[in-house]
C-alpha cells in the first residue's frame, strides 16, 4: 500500500511528537512508531528538563555547565541558543498540559527545581520522577487533538525512499529524501509512505550495549537508516553511561535517578566506605562521565560487582514524595531505599552523536531532517549535560518546524512513481538462531571492548568480529523474508560499526571516549568531531 502524507514522523518521543503538533498547523502528519505510541526513552525520562527560570541562576551558568561538561567539542553557538530558547519550550509544554511539579517555596518560580550532576545551580524542571511518562501523556493527547495527525502503532521504518535510487541522479547533486518504506508488524506488510518532509525522531541506541538504562526501542534504528542513505554521521564513539542502573539479577533496565544524589544520595562501596572524594572536586555530583568512570575503576579493584547509592538519612515521606516511582520499584526488588542502599551499577543510557544536522534539524540530504537523540547538533560534545536532551529535543523540533514552514510552499508535491518494496526472492527463515546469537554477541562485545574504558587492543577485537557479523547479517537479510527482530539485529550491527569506526578514529581521551593507549586530551589534534558516511 502506498500513503500519501506532507510530513513522515519517523517516532513518537519528544522530538516527533512536538514537532508533530506544529506541523499540522501546515498539512498532514503520518507518525510512525516501531512499538506503542507511548514506548520511547522519553516515556521513562525521570530527572528532568533543564531551563533556567529561576531569578539567582543565568543563562551563562547553564551555557557554561553546558560548556564544561562537553569537554571542548559542543559548538558554542547551539550551546547559547538552546540555553535561551529552553523557557519559551517549556513553557509551551507547559501549555500544552504538561503538569510539571510546583513549588511550594523556596525560589523564585513556579516549579520546584532539581539538582543533577554537572549543573553548578538547580534548575531541573520535573514531574515528581515520572517526567517522561507526564511528558508523553500530555503530548499523545496533545497530538490526539490534531485532526491532521494520524499515528501508525507497530509501524516500524525499514528504510529512506531515495530520490537518487528511484529517478538515479547527476554527480554531485545533493540526494533527495521522498518518505521510507515501513513494515506494518501486526500484519506483515510493508507500506510505502511518500512524504514532502521526513523526520527522523527514532531516538537512542543503548541496546547496542549489554546492559543499558534504554527501553527496547532503543536499537539506532534512525542512525543506521540515515548511513544507509548516505546521511554525515558524527561522534558515535561519545556513549554516556549512566552512573546508577540499578543492580538486580531480576530487574531489566531500571534507571536510578541523578537527582537521587542532587537530594543528598551518596555512592559508597560495599564496606561502606565513601570514593567520590577522590575522583572530582564536586564528589557524587560530578558529571557523569567522572562519576561513571570512577565506579568503574572502583569495582575492577574491589572485584564487587555493585557500589552503593546511600540515601537513608533522608525520612521515608520525603523519599516517597520525591521519588515515588523509584521507591516503588526499589522496594518491588525488596529495598526499602529509605532504610537500605540500593545496589547500583553503570549502564549505557545515551548516544551523543548522530546524524549531522544544522541549526534547524536539516541533514545534507535535502527533505530529510533529524532531532532529538538521533542527531548529532554540536550541544552535547564530547558529553552531554544531564537533562539537557529532553531540552534539545523540544527545541531543534521547533527550529525544524520553523525552517520547513519557510520551505513548505516551495516544495510542490510532484508525483512520483515509487516502486514498492521488492522482497527479490527472499523466503522466510529456518535459521533465526542466527539472529538470537548475533544479537546477544554484539551486545557483550561492546559492553566488554567498547564500554568505558577502551584500548587500541580492544577495538581492534571489537572491528574484527563487527565485520564478520556484518557480513553474516548481510548475506541473511538478502535471502529472508524481513521481521522486526532482523531489521533491529541489522541496526544494531550498523551503529555499532559507526561506534568502533568512530572509536578508533579519536586517538586521545576526551569527555565520554577514554582510551588507555591515548590517556590525555589532545587539543592540538583532536579539538574535532569525528564524522563519517557510507561515502568516506
Ligand atoms: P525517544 O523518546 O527515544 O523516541 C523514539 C521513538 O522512535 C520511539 O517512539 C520509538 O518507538 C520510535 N522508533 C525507533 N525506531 C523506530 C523505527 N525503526 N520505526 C518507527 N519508530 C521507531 N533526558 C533528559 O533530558 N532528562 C532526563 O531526566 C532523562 N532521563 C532519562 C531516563 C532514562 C531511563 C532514559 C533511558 C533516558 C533519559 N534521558 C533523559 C534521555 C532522554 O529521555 C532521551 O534522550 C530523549 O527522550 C530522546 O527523545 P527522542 O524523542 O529523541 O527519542
Ligand atoms: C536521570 O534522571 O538521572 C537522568 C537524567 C538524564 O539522563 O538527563
Amino acid at each position: 500500500m502506498e500513503i500519501k502524507t506532507d510530513f513522515l514522523v519517523i517516532g513518537s518521543g519528544i522530538a516527533g511528537l512536538s514537532f508533530a503538533i506544529k506541523a499540522a498547523e501546515l498539512g498532514t502528519v503520518a507518525i510512525v512508531t516501531n512499538k506503542e505510541k507511548i514506548e520511547s526513552n522519553t516515556n521513562y525520562a525521570q530527572g528532568g528538563i533543564a531551563a533556567v527560570v529561576d531569578k539567582t541562576d543565568k543563562f551563562e551558568y547553564h551555557i557554561n555547565d553546558t560548556l564544561t561538561c562537553g569537554a571542548g567539542l559542543c559548538r558554542e553557538d547551539v550551546v547559547k541558543s538552546v540555553v535561551t530558547d529552553a523557557p519559551e519550550r517549556v513553557e509551551e509544554l507547559a501549555k500544552w498540559g504538561m503538569e510539571f511539579t510546583k513549588a511550594k517555596s523556596g525560589n523564585s518560580t513556579n516549579y520546584d527545581l532539581g539538582q543533577e550532576g554537572g549543573h553548578s545551580r538547580r534548575r531541573i524542571l520535573h514531574a515528581g520522577d515520572i517526567t517522561g511518562r507526564e511528558i508523553e501523556r500530555a503530548l499523545i493527547e496533545k497530538a490526539g487533538s490534531k485532526k491532521n495527525i494520524k499515528i501508525y502503532e507497530n509501524f516500524f521504518a525499514i528504510d529512506l525512499l531515495l530520490k537518487s535510487k528511484i529517478q538515479g541522479s547527476e554527480k554531485g547533486e545533493r540526494d533527495q529524501c521522498l518518505g521510507a518504506y515501513v513494515f506494518d508488524v501486526k500484519n506483515n506488510e510493508i507500506h510505502t509512505f511518500r512524504a514532502r518532509f521526513t523526520l527522523l525522531a527514532t531516538g537512542g541506541a543503548g541496546k547496542v550495549y549489554l546492559i543499558t538504562t534504554n527501553p527496547d526501542i532503543s536499537t539506532g534504528d534512525g542512525i543506521a537508516m540515515a548511513y544507509r542513505a548516505g546521511a554525515k554521521i558524527a561522534n558515535m564513539e561519545f556513549i554516556q553511561f549512566h552512573p546508577t542502573c540499578l543492580y538486580h539479577p531480576e530487574a531489566k533496565s531500571f534507571l536510578i535517578s541523578e537527582a537521587v544524589r542532587g537530594e543528598g544520595g551518596v555512592l559508597k562501596l560495599k564496606n561502606g566506605s565513601t570514593f567520590m572524594e577522590k575522583y572530582h572536586e564536586m564528589k557524587d555530583l560530578a558529571p557523569r562521565d567522572v562519576v561513571a568512570k570512577a565506579i568503574d575503576t572502583e569495582l575492577k579493584k574491589s572485584g564487587d560487582e555493585y557500589v552503593l547509592l546511600d540515601i537513608t538519612h533522608r525520612d521515608k515521606d520525603s523519599l516517597i514524595k520525591r521519588f515515588p516511582n523509584i521507591y516503588d520499584k526499589c522496594l518491588e526488588f525488596g529495598i526499602d531505599m529509605s532504610k537500605d542502599s540500593i545496589p547500583v551499577v553503570p549502564a549505557a543510557h545515551y548516544i551523543c552523536g548522530g546524524i549531522v544536522v544544522n541549526s534547524f534539524g536539516e541533514t545534507n540530504i535535502d527533505r530529510l531532517f533529524a532531532c532529538g537523540e538521533v542527531s548529532c547538533t554540536g550541544l552535547h560534545g564530547a558529553n552531554r549535560l544531564a537533562s539537557n536532551s529532553l531540552l534539545e529535543g523540544l527545541v531543534f523540533a521547533h527550529r525544524s518546524f520553523v525552517k520547513i514552514s519557510e520551505l513548505f510552499p516551495e516544495i510542490e508535491d510532484k508525483p512520483v512513481s515509487v516502486p514498492s518494496w521488492d522482497p527479490k526472492g527472499a523466503t522466510e527463515s529456518d535459521e533465526s538462531i542466527v539472529v538470537s546469537q548475533n544479537w546477544d554477541e554484539i551486545r557483550r562485545f561492546m559492553w566488554s571492548y567498547v564500554g568505558i574504558v577502551r584500548s587500541n587492543k580492544r577495538l581492534d577485537r571489537a572491528k574484527r568480529r563487527m565485520d564478520i557479523i556484518n557480513g553474516e547479517i548481510d548475506e541473511y537479510y538478502r535471502n529472508f523474508i524481513v521481521s522486526g527482530d532482523l531489521l533491529e539485529l541489522r541496526n544494531i550491527a550498523t551503529v555499532a560499526k559507526l561506534i568502533i569506526r568512530c572509536a578508533r578514529l579519536r586517538k586521545e581521551s576526551r569527555g565520554l571516549h577514554y582510551n588507555i593507549d591515548y590517556p590525555e586530551r589532545d587539543d592540538k589534534n583532536w579539538l574535532k568531531d569525528t564524522v563519517i558516511s557510507k561515502h568516506s
